[in-house]
């Protein structure tokens, strides 16, 4: 079984969907996990529903929120081992020359910068530790789909990957981990607006070979494989978990 044994694991976006699912995952596990996201009510919630979970609200978009939970995060468990850069935003649909520039900065200020900043944050106290970071991009990051028209959130996506492999050769000196995870579509509150119907969850069903769409605690295994030591010998690593969908 993996373990987590010993380990402080902060997941951002933790606290709905893939990121709580990873929370759940990783404190069944035996880690102590610092849970992270702007509405600080379901945080809450979601913190205290888990064993050995902790809520600390921020906003991504905000270096002063960010550098405040690593710093709390750190005085309260004295160690970081773990780090899932997970928080994230989908955009209305929309063609590229439909969106304004503010939209556009939105979605990478959450998507790409925000991975930045907490990643900056907390690299000091994961090269201490040996620790790992976890990226969760997208099969949106890999290819292009047609009618998808996210593009912002394609970008973000697209450059999590590339910057999976940067920091991945920059830490390994410290032997500190990098990798992501590509997921294809997951039943979430993000993806909601998209499964309104039952023709429309077919038609998600299958655009995915296997014929379903995924579910969080699906992602938070994978997740899960490159948090623990079972993994140590594994950086740089993108793994589509996606039922099939980038392969197509
Ligand atoms: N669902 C999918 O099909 C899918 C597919 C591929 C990749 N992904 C990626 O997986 C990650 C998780 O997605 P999900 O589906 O679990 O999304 P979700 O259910 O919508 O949850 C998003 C999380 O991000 C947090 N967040 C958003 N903006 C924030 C901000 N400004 N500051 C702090 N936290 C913020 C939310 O916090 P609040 O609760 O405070 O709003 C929430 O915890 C995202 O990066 C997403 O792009 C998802």
């Amino acid at each position: 079984m993996l373990s987590l044994s010993g380990k402080v694991a902060l997941v951002t976006g933790g606290s709905r969907g893939i990121g709580f699912s990873t929370a759940k995952i990783f404190s069944e596990n035996g880690a102590q996990v610092v849970i992270t996201s702007k509405d600080s009510s379901r945080l809450n919630n979601s913190a205290s529903s888990l064993v050995n979970t902790v809520g600390i609200a921020a906003d991504i978009r905000n270096e002063e929120d960010v550098k405040r939970v690593v710093d709390e995060t750190i005085k309260k468990f004295g160690r970081l081992d773990i780090l899932v850069n997970n928080a994230g935003i989908f955009p209305k649909i929309k063609q590229l020359h439909e969106i304004d520039e503010s939209e556009w900065q939105e979605v990478l200020d959450v998507n790409l910068t925000g991975q930045f900043r907490f990643t900056k944050a907390a690299i000091p106290y994961l090269q201490k530790t040996s620790g790992s970071i976890i990226n969760i991009s997208s099969d949106a990051g890999l290819k292009a789909y047609q009618g998808f028209n996210a593009d912002a959130y394609s970008a973000s996506k697209a450059a999590l990957i590339i910057l999976t492999k940067c920091w991945a050769l920059e830490y390994a000196k410290d032997k500190v981990r990098v990798n992501c995870i590509c997921p294809g579509v997951v039943d979430t509150d993000m993806t909601k607006p998209f499964l309104k119907t039952d023709d429309d969850r077919r038609f998600m069903d299958n655009e995915h070979p296997i014929g379903r769409i995924g579910r969080p605690e699906e992602i938070a295994k994978a997740v899960l494989y490159f948090a623990s030591d079972d993994s140590l010998w594994t950086t740089g690593a993108v793994l589509a978990v996606d039922g099939g969908e980038s392969i197509k």
